[in-house]
Order: structure tokens, then C-alpha cells, then sequence
């Protein structure tokens, strides 16, 4: 336990704008002391959420706002360099990240929203 109280979780989107496979929805959230770009995308019906880092170089993953998928949502596309994540776990596939997955964030989808916050 690191004494640091757990961060509040931000209302990301009502779950029907998160579509399956779909564009992610951005937003924002508090990470490390630091107000951070982040996004939530929905795989196997499931909400998942990252901040929007590179792990190569830390700028925002979409080129297109919102588009973070390749176009046959099998993973997760840096548009600067080409740094491929898995979408169900933001573990880095290839590319430049070079063994360093995306960060993830708390997801959960309830009351017919969705929630995330900030985890170790
Ligand atoms: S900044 Fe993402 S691959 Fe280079």
C-alpha cells in the first residue's frame, strides 16, 4: 500500500457511444500528479482503457481523433511510428515500442456508463 488514496473514476462515455471495434472515445484523467490524454475502446464486448501515451515516444496514439484501431481491429496503431499494441491487454506486438505495452487503466462499464481510473 502505497498510502496514495485510490483515484476517483472519471466518467468516460455512456456505453452505447462505445462501440464494438469502433472509433475509442477520448478523455482525460488525473495520472502520476499530471492531467493526461487517455481513451476507451471496446473489444469482445468489453470496455478497456489506456492512457493515449506511446511508449516509444510519449504523444498521443491516434491520428484521426478517436481512430486507434487498424482497419481490421486486430490491434492498436501508433500513428507516428507504427507501434503495434494488442487491444485486449495494450501489450506491445512490434515496432518501435520494443517490448513496452501501453499503460493500462482501471475500465468497468456500469449503469450504463463508462467508468476509469487511474492504476499502478
Ligand atoms: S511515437 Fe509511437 S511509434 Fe513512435
Amino acid at each position: 500500500m502505497s498510502g496514495v488514496p485510490p483515484a476517483s473514476p472519471v466518467a468516460v462515455c455512456d456505453s452505447a457511444s462505445l462501440k464494438e471495434q469502433g472509433d475509442g472515445i477520448r478523455f482525460e484523467l488525473d495520472f502520476g500528479g499530471e492531467r493526461l490524454p487517455a481513451f476507451a475502446i471496446r473489444i469482445d464486448g468489453v470496455a478497456r482503457a489506456y492512457l493515449n501515451r506511446c511508449s516509444h515516444v510519449p504523444i498521443e496514439l491516434d491520428w484521426i481523433p478517436g481512430r486507434f484501431l487498424d482497419p481490421e481491429s486486430m490491434m492498436i496503431l501508433c500513428a507516428t511510428h507504427g507501434a503495434q499494441y494488442d487491444p485486449r491487454s495494450g501489450r506491445c506486438l512490434g515496432g518501435p515500442c520494443r517490448g513496452r505495452g501501453l499503460q493500462r487503466l482501471g475500465c468497468e462499464e456500469r449503469d450504463g456508463m463508462i467508468w476509469s481510473w487511474a492504476e499502478d
